[in-house]
């Protein structure tokens, strides 16, 4: 039985201290219950740091929204897996379909980077997932199975078991229109498929494929009792202690 893992991607939200003030409320709402299910957390790079402080000695887990491929060096701006270790992360969001449509990230970048989390001991949630017009051309399991093979192109089997998948159809994120969860299963079901026969059986009944797209707590547990959803990526709910952790419960309700 594969345990839920629910990650709350931030995006470019909150400040500082309203971050603190979130992690803490979320913080408290969870440790008054023992869900067995995996919590990630993936603020702003800057809030880091201070939300590590927050959540150190609880059961959540610190997670970056995006890292680069190179070790360290001259990439100004930039953010290496070295540095979000050393700020207490386990988890990188990678490919994030906000990444490859605004900035550029193509399957080779993300396969770089993919590489790099996992080189350097971070977990990547690895994101796909298609936009509306090539789900309405039926292009949808093509378009995934591009992003899937491209994300693990080269890595062998202990590779591809040490991440996470998030299918996130594009056309769902922030629109308040959810996949339902027949589609989600459909191409979560795919995506398994696709991973056995890139890493064989065991790796793909193991490996968990997240949700993401307007995941809400009236949705998250239609959509995570579907058998190949094995928890949720939340944009917009995660915002609030509350209802993040709604859809926490969800997903020990799901299991
Ligand atoms: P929303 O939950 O706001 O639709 O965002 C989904 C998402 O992109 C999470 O990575």
């Amino acid at each position: 039985m594969r345990r839920k893992i629910v990650a709350g991607n931030w995006k470019m939200n909150k400040t500082v201290p309203e971050a603190v003030e979130l992690s803490r409320r979320f913080r408290e709402l969870f440790e008054a219950d023992h869900l067995e299910v995996d919590v990630v957390l993936c603020p702003p790079f800057v809030h880091l740091v201070p939300v590590r402080e927050v959540i150190e000695g609880s059961r959540i887990a610190l997670g970056a929204q995006n890292l680069h491929w190179e070790e360290r060096g001259a990439f100004t701006g930039e953010i290496s897996a070295e540095m979000l270790l050393s700020s207490g992360c386990r988890f990188v969001i990678v490919g994030h379909s906000e990444r490859r449509q605004y900035f550029g990230e193509t399957d080779e970048v993300v396969n770089r980077k993919v590489r790099r989390a996992l080189m350097s001991g971070l977990t990547p949630i690895v994101c796909v997932g298609e936009t509306l017009d090539e789900r309405k051309a039926g292009r949808t399991e093509s378009v995934v199975e591009r992003q899937v093979r491209g994300a693990f192109a080269g890595m062998g089997r202990d590779e591809i078991a040490r991440t996470v998948i998030a299918y996130e159809p594009v056309w769902a994120i922030g629109t308040g229109v959810n996949a339902t969860p027949e589609q989600a299963q459909e191409v979560q079901r795919f995506i398994r498929q696709l991973i056995e026969e890139l890493a064989g059986r065991d790796v793909a009944a193991g490996l968990r494929i997240q949700y993401g797209g307007s995941v809400t707590p009236a949705n998250a547990r239609d959509l995570m009792s579907q058998p190949d959803v094995d928890g949720a990526l939340v944009g917009g709910a995660s915002l609030k202690a509350d209802s993040f952790y709604e859809i926490v419960r969800a997903a020990s309700l799901a299991s």
